[in-house]
């Protein structure tokens, strides 16, 4: 949550840090500021609402070539201006921005309140900031040493940029649990909670490790450990490209995610199936192999949408490796003593790599010796440091909030993974690995497809059930997971409340809300549980409920009761919630667009949960 933006170096760095605060609105949008030095003071501007808000409350002719910036996911205090970053400590001398929690902020608070400091916002960060600058008055030190020192009062999680009206040439930086990276340029650098912000100005990036503070000036950066260890940065050189990150002619950046599913599959596969050998490639895999053959049980951890793709995991896997899987969602994980053996593989799901509940759940597990696996989208992120192997889904920067391709690149390396411990294990014969793996290496010509052909029907559905109150999602074996995914979406996006069920539980309660006005979405492709998911079907239209139906092309049974039919290219089962996905996406993108909703930044939500 949050995002944090600045700039050092000798540009203006206002107009630097709006446009950057712009690309990380994913991260939080309810407020915006930023704080430039001028004539020997802070100067803060802030507002509650969109960083267009706090743009246009900027004059033309202002000027900083220090800069930071923050926007804003509330945690401790509603949206407003008050409450918004940067925070100015009591005696104006330091501001901070602030990605993070600071759980102990109250008896902080208290104490600081004894020594005279009066507080004008709820939130936790105006407390930090007020904390660094007594350390700093108390004990005569630097600003770094201030950061420091403060910081080992604090628990919790944070990423924090200070500034100093005393020096306007420095900015002290810290993490802990919350991402932040220097971009490195020529006699500037850059920070940023990723590295959109600064990828048209610099491709080199640090990352800083957790427990770090660091001092940037426009031409020199040091990095100290907590315990003031000083650390030799390494500069890793990004491959991400500009266009990845900019619409691109869409309307949203969630259509255009949905659109880019075909290549994003592509890229994630490349390279990783090795057809005539019958060898799946992973580095992550091989380099774990004999954990693999050892373990009894795979646990994956994960939230939102990317637990669903772990439940879609544990069904190939299971189905074709043979291996148990359990799928945690990671908050509960953590804080339920799960039991967790040392040959265990825990692997995490995360498009972002930051979600502090999958992160928390890692750590839980490597404290009791299970091997780490993360599957990241975000190379540099934290997950994709913490685990000890790993595989990375290519499908690109995901800027919509609402998940899309990140899923589909985590379903298609699940299979990967799936294959791979099928053949390690003996599970699988050489003929149904090349079918999978033929259907795979052509699965985008479908999705391609799909996007083409269902678009313009789906789009007329939408409009139909735009107004409906609820929603009911039903699929069978792997549709289950897929089914929950098409709820979650339309719940996010276009606050419709909406419910994923495996379709057989339907009698088990869901029925009692179908009636004329309530829509059920079923996903019915799949040969396995046909004659079933057809009988529930028939439940559905004898009580007049109205029916939209997933199927495969040339369906004539569920079609045929159906109120709408969208049909979807045959594939192998286990492939199948990489097309029967795309209709629901496309469904809750048009019902949300038609509502007016803001589809790529929907209320209360975020792309990047840094908290818990
Ligand atoms: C947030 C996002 C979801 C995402 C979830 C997990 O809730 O809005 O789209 O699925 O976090 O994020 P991760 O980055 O770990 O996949």
């Amino acid at each position: 949550m949050c995002g944090i933006v600045g700039y050092i170096g000798e540009k203006n760095g206002i107009p630097i840090v709006i446009e950057g605060l712009k690309r990380l609105e994913y991260r939080g949008y309810d407020s915006s500021g930023i704080c430039y030095h001028k004539s020997g003071t802070l100067r803060i501007k802030k507002k509650k609402g969109k960083v267009s808000d706090l743009e246009a409350l900027i004059s033309k002719n202002s000027f900083g070539n220090i800069v930071m910036g923050h926007t804003r996911w509330a945690t401790h205090g509603k949206p407003s201006d008050k409450n918004a970053h940067p925070h100015i400590s009591m005696n104006k001398k330091i501001s901070i921005v602030h990605n993070g929690i600071i759980e102990n902020y109250d008896s902080i608070k208290e104490g600081l309140i004894q020594r005279g400091y009066k507080f004008k916002s709820e939130t936790d960060t105006e407390v930090l900031v007020n904390l660094i600058e007594y350390v700093q008055i108390d004990l005569k030190v630097s600003l770094i040493e201030a950061v420091q020192q403060a910081l080992t009062q604090v628990i919790g999680a944070y990423s924090i940029a200070v500034m100093s009206s005393n020096d306007s040439s420095n900015l002290v930086l810290a993490k802990k649990g919350s991402p932040l990276v220097i971009g490195v340029g020529q006699e500037e650098h850059y920070i940023a909670s990723d590295p959109s912000p600064f990828l048209k100005y610099t491709k080199k990036a640090i990352y800083l490790d957790d427990d770090e503070v660091a001092e940037i000036s426009k031409n020199k950066l040091s990095i100290l450990t907590f315990d003031k260890k000083i650390k030799s940065p390494t500069i890793n050189k990004l491959t991400m490209e500009l266009e990845e990150i900019e619409k691109g002619g869409f309307e949203t950046f969630m259509l255009k995610e949905i659109y880019e599913q075909p290549k994003s599959i592509v890229d994630t596969l490349r390279g990783r199936i090795i057809k005539k050998s019958q060898i799946i490639k992973l580095r992550g895999f091989n380099e774990s192999v004999d954990t693999f053959k050892r373990a009894k049980r795979i646990v994956i951890v994960a939230c939102g949408t990317s637990w669903i793709a772990g439940l879609v995991a544990e069904y190939i896997i299971e189905g074709l490796a043979k291996l148990p899987v359990e799928v945690e969602y990671a908050s509960e994980f953590r804080y339920r003593n799960p039991i967790i053996y040392k040959n265990d593989i825990v692997i995490a799901f995360s498009q972002s790599g930051e979600t502090a509940d999958t992160i928390s759940a890692l750590k839980l597990a490597k404290e009791n010796g299970a091997l780490l696996y993360g599957i990241c989208n975000v190379v540099g992120s934290s997950i994709s440091r913490l685990v000890n192997v790993g595989t990375f889904t290519h499908a690109g920067p995901e800027i919509g909030v609402a998940s899309t391709k990140a899923f589909t690149a985590q379903v298609s390396v699940s299979i990967l993974i799936a294959l791979a411990i099928a053949k390690l294990r003996k599970q699988i014969s050489k003929n149904d690995f090349k079918e999978i793996t033929d259907a795979l290496l052509s699965i985008h010509e479908k999705m391609q497809y799909t996007l083409s052909n269902c678009n313009n029907k789906i789009k007329q559905i939408a409009r139909k059930y735009k107004n409906s109150r609820n929603a009911l999602y039903l699929g069978r074996g792997l549709s289950f997971p897929v089914a929950l995914e098409g709820a979650l979406k339309l719940k996010e996006i276009s606050y419709i409340h909406a419910e994923g069920y495996p379709a057989a539980e339907m009698k088990h309660g869901p029925i009692a809300l179908i009636d004329e006005n309530m829509p059920t979405i079923i996903i019915a492709t799949n040969k396995r549980n046909y004659e079933k998911i057809f009988s529930n079907a028939q439940e559905i239209k004898a009580r007049n409920g109205k029916l939209i139906a997933i199927v495969s092309q040339g369906d004539n049974q569920i079609s045929k009761i159906a109120d709408h039919v969208i049909e979807v290219p045959k594939t192998n089962y286990y492939l199948s919630p990489l097309i029967n996905t795309i209709p629901l996406q496309l469904f809750s993108y048009y019902i949300a667009s038609f509502r007016g909703c803001n589809v790529d930044q929907p209320r209360n939500l975020a792309k990047s949960v840094t908290v818990e």
